[in-house]
């Protein structure tokens, strides 16, 4: 994914273990597309070497004020005015203090101080450095001061205590980083999403199923809190990790579903339901194992059949459309043949304000994707790509028709499709 192309990244570390760490983030953020400029403090140098990370950039890495290598011997202002961010990582106790303080005894101080783009820190240190009243009046006073904190997680330690403090990961920082750039579009609003398949018990071990994997709904979470929203993701059974910053309830069957749905949907301005929802529940589920039966008499090893009736499960799209005060609804019609025609009748039946339609059996599985959105206006294509890539564009689109919507008077607005 290219997701931070045309990114230029000042990449500062301070001295802690997690420096280690830093190695990896380089290289993570350079797959995605950003160029990458080191610098660190002569503290950083004693957990990690200079050449490790010029070896990993491709660039000289800078870790003296008093360098003599640019030109006009500023590299405290020359580094900061072509990036597009400083990203410190790890951030130790002593260089959130400088930091709170405007202190600028090194190039790296003097670099955020002097900077012209935002900064991104992010604290790595043991439990009771960050617990000390210092260090987190520290840390509020820099995030006052517009610098985006990133972390610290919990957990296990390199001195071997257990708690808060630990740097977050690599991957977790690039997530962070990525959905920094991202355009605010739907800051200050709330969004539901459901993903995934549902489980319908046919007896304890055994289940009804379809082939959704989720993908789609996950990257529609991610994308919307890169927005800037609050997100719930609903999620059926998948193994996918929850996208950072989203908080996710887990369900099984359809009527979970439904009913963590209800229960969410009023607090909600948006609800994007993606997940593949089983239309029937077995009525006649057993709460044992069933078992094969054996061989009959005859001899002939026949197996008797087994019989299941099933129940319809709720709509839970159509049921949160039916609020009395709904929020924004996005269906999804994933469709094996007449998708447009299915679209449209899905928008009308369910009386939502978009359906967005795909073909099954392109959908399912796959980390790409076509969609065309349908609404009260017509079609528009979003043409195959990754489904984050995807899942931002949806975004834009329904953040653009909520802000529409809100500019109508409310009566109008009830009956905008
Ligand atoms: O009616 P159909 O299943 O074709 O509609 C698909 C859309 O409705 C999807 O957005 C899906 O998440 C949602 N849906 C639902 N509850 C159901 C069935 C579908 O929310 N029981």
């Amino acid at each position: 994914m290219n997701d931070l192309a045309g990114k230029h990244l000042v990449l500062g570390l301070t001295g802690g273990i997690a420096a280690y760490k830093s190695a990896e983030l380089a290289r993570r953020l350079q797959d995605h597309g950003a160029t990458v400029q080191v610098v660190m403090t002569e503290g950083a140098t004693h957990f990690i070497t200079a050449v490790t990370m010029q070896a990993l950039t491709g660039r000289p890495v800078f870790c003296d004020q008093w360098d003599g290598r640019q030109p006009n011997n500023m590299a405290h202002i020359d580094l900061s005015r072509e990036a597009d961010a400083i990203v410190i990582v790890p951030a130790s106790t002593d260089f959130i203090a400088k930091l709170a303080n405007g202190l600028c005894d090194d190039l790296l101080t003097t670099l955020c101080v002097a900077r012209a783009c935002p900064l991104l820190v992010a604290p790595a240190m043991n439990l009771q450095m960050w617990a000390h009243p210092a260090t987190q009046r520290n840390a509020k006073r820099i995030a006052d001061d517009g610098v985006v904190v990133l972390g610290p997680a919990s957990g296990d330690q390199a001195c071997g205590e257990i708690g808060s403090g630990r740097m977050l990961e690599p991957h977790e920082i690039l997530d962070d980083v990525v959905a920094f750039f991202q355009p605010k579009l739907l800051a200050g609003r709330r969004v539901l999403v459901t993903a995934g398949p549902t489980r319908e018990p046919i007896d304890p071990v055994r289940a009804i199923t379809n082939h959704s994997s989720g993908k789609m709904g996950y990257a529609v979470a991610r994308a919307a809190h890169e927005a800037g929203a609050v997100v719930t993701l609903v999620s059926g059974p998948t193994g996918l990790a929850t996208p950072r910053g989203v908080v996710r309830i887990d369900v099984d069957t359809a009527r979970e579903m439904h009913a963590a749905v209800m229960r969410e949907a009023s607090s909600n301005d948006c609800f994007v339901a993606v997940a593949a929802v089983a239309d029937w529940h077995v009525l006649n589920a057993s709460d044992h194992k069933l078992k094969k039966v054996a061989p009959d008499d005859s001899g002939e090893g026949e197996v008797r059949g087994l019989e299941l009736r099933f129940a319809e499960n709720p709509d839970i799209l159509a049921a949160v459309a039916a609020l009395p005060k709904p929020p924004f609804c996005v269906g999804f019609a994933a469709e094996t043949e007449d998708l447009h025609a299915n679209a449209e009748a899905k928008l009308a039946r369910k009386r939502v304000q978009m359906i967005v339609g795909n073909h099954a059996t392109d959908a399912f599985g796959r980390d790409d994707n076509a969609l065309t959105l349908y609404d009260g206006h017509g079609r528009t294509t979003l043409e195959r790509a990754d489904k984050l890539v995807l899942a931002r564009r949806l975004v834009a689109a329904i953040a653009e028709r909520m802000a529409a919507r809100s500019r109508l008077p409310a009566t109008a607005a009830e009956g905008t499709r």
